[in-house]
């Protein structure tokens, strides 16, 4: 094995690339699966790698906690539905989280054990002993409060996500106050354990972390909650850098600046797509799933014209061309194996289908990939908001299915709108506009929608599964 630790440097380079492969893989639904094979081959090749470099292993403990970790993981990722993907993920940042915390604190004990120690009995056993440096302790204080926060800030969240009575949204003035108190205190007590290395500096530290970790994310608003977790991936990478430095290994450093900075990507690409500031995400309190609401009933009525599902279909197996923008509203019926169904139909009558994505439809990124691959749509049917946009002026029918806030024109032509500068689904520049939802009730943003009243827009109102399948039975001549 002298050969793998002679050779480690070129191993953690050959699983940095393939953690790069990995994420490029992962940037698109057709190389998705060739990404995570990449991804577990890297990850394969650093756990060997720093297996046989280890210093005195005890060996049947890193045995024991690969095959207890293995063994859960592959249970859970056997067991665990689509829909609780997202509560999934925040609980593995809080092990990473977690992990980060332990070995600052593993580092510390040892380190001052050592610094009791006789030097020269030190020497004589062939142990290096060194006093810990600034830059050391830096990186110990910067991974253990970050990996502190993003522990109990990720349990949060999973409790959140997963609905736990426990994981409770906590509002009122007393909230951010509370939060710049605790997050200043640790501050304090880290740049004191930084300067002098107390330990008791460093307890305090590590304690308020963790609690700020839960003031910080409690307040936050369960549709918040994606780009939440999305930073906290983002998070957990930069704890595993900081470790990395730690534990001088070269491959925690760059696998945890990639996960930390693809994380703080997606979280800006998120938040620019629903025209939000990370800031306001997390700082603009409980808004439970809705920013600004506007209250409908102030404006005048309006009217709006509603037709039947057979109607539809007639319209739409008359058409050339059909785009369906899938929202909240098809994950919400479960209409996904119906859509594709009527997809199919419409297919097989000469008719162009395509599907529609805006980055955060629905409430969790990739939530409409997700369903529409679980449904087997092909991939080529699958177009994002920039290659679509274009397209709806020449096409004869756009069905919006239980989407709201993604379709919103206000976004374009209201500067008065809360929502006014999202980039958004052009489809009100199709020929016609067919809109299955369950009432004129508003989406998440708690806006009211100008493409529902619009001379060109059909409501059809129902259960997204329910409406889709008497559309397909319309079109197939059962309609009733
Ligand atoms: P929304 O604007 O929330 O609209 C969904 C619509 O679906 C509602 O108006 C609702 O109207 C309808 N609906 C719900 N259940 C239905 C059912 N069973 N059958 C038929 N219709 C149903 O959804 P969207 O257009 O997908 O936009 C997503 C929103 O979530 C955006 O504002 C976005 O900023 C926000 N958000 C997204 C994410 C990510 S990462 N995707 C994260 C956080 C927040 P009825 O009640 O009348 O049926």
């Amino acid at each position: 094995m002298d050969f793998i630790r002679d050779y480690a440097d070129w191993f953690y380079l050959i699983g940095a690339v393939l953690f790069i492969l990995t994420l490029r893989g992962l940037s698109g639904p057709k190389t998705a699966i060739a990404g995570n094979r990449y991804g577990m081959i890297a990850m394969a090749i650093a756990v060997l790698t720093t297996f046989f470099v280890a210093e005195n292993p005890v060996v049947w403990m890193i045995i024991g906690a690969m095959v207890l970790g293995a063994i859960v993981g592959i249970a859970r990722a056997r067991t665990v539905p689509m829909t609780q993907m997202p509560e999934t993920v925040a609980l593995m940042h809080s092990l990473v989280g977690l992990a980060a915390v332990l070995i600052a604190v593993a580092a510390i004990i040892h380190n001052n054990k050592l610094a009791e120690l006789d030097v020269g009995l030190l020497q004589a056993n062939g142990v290096n002993f060194h006093e810990m440096s600034k830059v050391h302790l830096f990186e110990l204080f910067v991974g253990c409060f970050v990996g502190a926060i993003t522990f109990t800030a990720s349990v949060f969240a999973y409790g959140k996500l997963a609905a736990k009575k426990w994981a409770k949204t906590i509002s009122g003035v007393w909230v951010k106050p509370v939060q710049a108190l605790i997050f200043i205190a640790m501050l304090g007590f880290g740049v004191h354990f930084f300067l002098t290395g107390n330990m008791t500096s460093f307890w305090a530290m590590t304690g308020l972390a963790l609690a700020f970790g839960w003031v910080w994310i409690a307040p936050v608003g369960g549709g918040d909650m994606p780009v939440v977790v999305s930073l906290l991936n983002s998070f957990s990478g930069w704890a595993a850098a900081g470790i990395g430095f730690t534990l001088e290994n070269n491959m925690l450093i760059v696998a945890g600046s990639l996960v930390g900075s693809s994380g703080a990507i997606l979280s800006y690409i998120m938040c620019k797509a629903m025209n939000r500031s990370i800031i306001n995400v997390l700082f603009g309190g409980a808004m439970g799933g809705a920013a600004p609401v506007v209250a409908v009933g102030d404006k005048a009525p309006r009217n709006h014209r509603s037709g039947s599902a057979d109607d539809a279909g007639f319209l739409m197996s008359n058409a050339d061309s059909v785009v369906i923008v899938p929202g909240y509203g098809m994950a919400q019926g479960r209409a996904q194996n119906a859509v594709k169904e009527l997809a199919n139909i419409l297919k097989e009558q000469g008719v162009t289908v395509r599907f529609a994505i805006h980055p955060v439809a629905g409430r969790m990124p990739g939530h409409m990939n997700v369903l529409l691959a679980e449904a087997d749509v092909p991939y080529e049917d699958i177009l994002e908001m920039d290659e679509i946009n274009s397209d709806f002026p020449a096409t004869d029918v756009v069905l919006v299915i239980g989407a709201n806030d993604v379709v919103n024109p206000a976004a374009k032509d209201d500067p008065s709108s809360p929502i006014y500068g999202m980039p958004i689904l052009e489809a009100h520049k199709a020929r016609t506009i067919m809109v299955i939802k369950r009432s004129m009730a508003t989406g998440y943003a708690g806006l009211d929608n100008d493409l529902f009243y619009n001379d060109k827009t059909m409501m059809i109102f129902g259960d997204a599964k329910k409406v889709v399948e008497d559309m397909t039975k319309a079109i197939n001549g059962n309609g009733h």
